[in-house]
């Protein structure tokens, strides 16, 4: 009791302990994680991004997408019947770093891959007014006009690689040549449409 008084009195060897209770419950939730399956092992079937989606994936990462976005179905009715089915762990473990997001100004975008036309979304990301009037989305004109050269895919693929992504010698080899000279558009099209179609036959 005593002791538990001295505790409670003194400031810093409460916080010293209130640390090390959070570490230890932070620890036991969140190790075991790293070793279970369900978590580490990629959906079937799934393949990793192409040189162009991979790009894709940087420019929604540059333009701040996920500030308005989430990509992460919650396990709920009302999150399932409009989106599909949730989202489960095996379908992140290449993306680095994830972009599950929380903030949902817009929709959810984790399975709007196959939803749209690419001429839908070329035209809603060049002005979204243009196809949903209402829409307070900004817009991102000038994808259209910049060009990638490329210089740095093969080098991102490479750091995927060494992060577990199973690209091949040959993916990082032909990357620069997968994108050259298309637009930072086409990029954020192609990344679009597959985002979240590894699992969609089970929707
Ligand atoms: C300021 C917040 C905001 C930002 C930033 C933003 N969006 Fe949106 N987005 C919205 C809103 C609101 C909607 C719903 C209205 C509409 O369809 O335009 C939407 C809709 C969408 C949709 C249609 C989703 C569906 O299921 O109907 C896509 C795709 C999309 N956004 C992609 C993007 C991409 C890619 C970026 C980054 C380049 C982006 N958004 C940035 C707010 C935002």
């Amino acid at each position: 009791m005593k002791q538990h008084e001295k505790l409670e009195k003194n400031v810093g060897l409460l916080a010293l302990f209130m640390i090390l209770a959070v570490s230890i419950g932070g620890l036991v939730q969140i190790v075991p994680l790293f070793f279970q399956d369900v978590t580490n092992t990629p959906v079937e079937g799934m393949k990793p991004y192409t040189a162009l989606q991979l790009e894709g994936r940087d420019i929604y990462i540059r333009e701040g997408c996920v500030g308005c976005h989430s990509q992460m179905i919650r396990p709920f009715r009302a999150e399932t019947e409009r989106y599909g089915h949730y989202s489960v762990a095996g379908e992140s473990v290449w993306d680095h770093p994830f972009l599950w997001g929380s903030k949902r100004t817009g929709p959810d975008l984790a399975r709007v891959g196959g939803r749209y036309s690419d001429d839908w979304h070329r035209a809603h990301l060049y002005n979204p007014r243009n196809v949903v009037p209402e829409s307070k989305m900004p817009a991102y004109p000038w994808l259209v006009e910049n060009t990638l050269d490329g210089k740095d895919t093969a080098a991102k693929l490479r750091a995927m690689q060494t992060l577990g992504v199973p690209y091949s010698d040959e993916d990082v080899a032909g990357a620069q040549a997968a994108v050259k000279g298309k637009t930072e558009m086409d990029a954020l099209v192609a990344y679009l449409q597959v985002l979240g179609t590894s699992l969609k036959n089970k929707r």
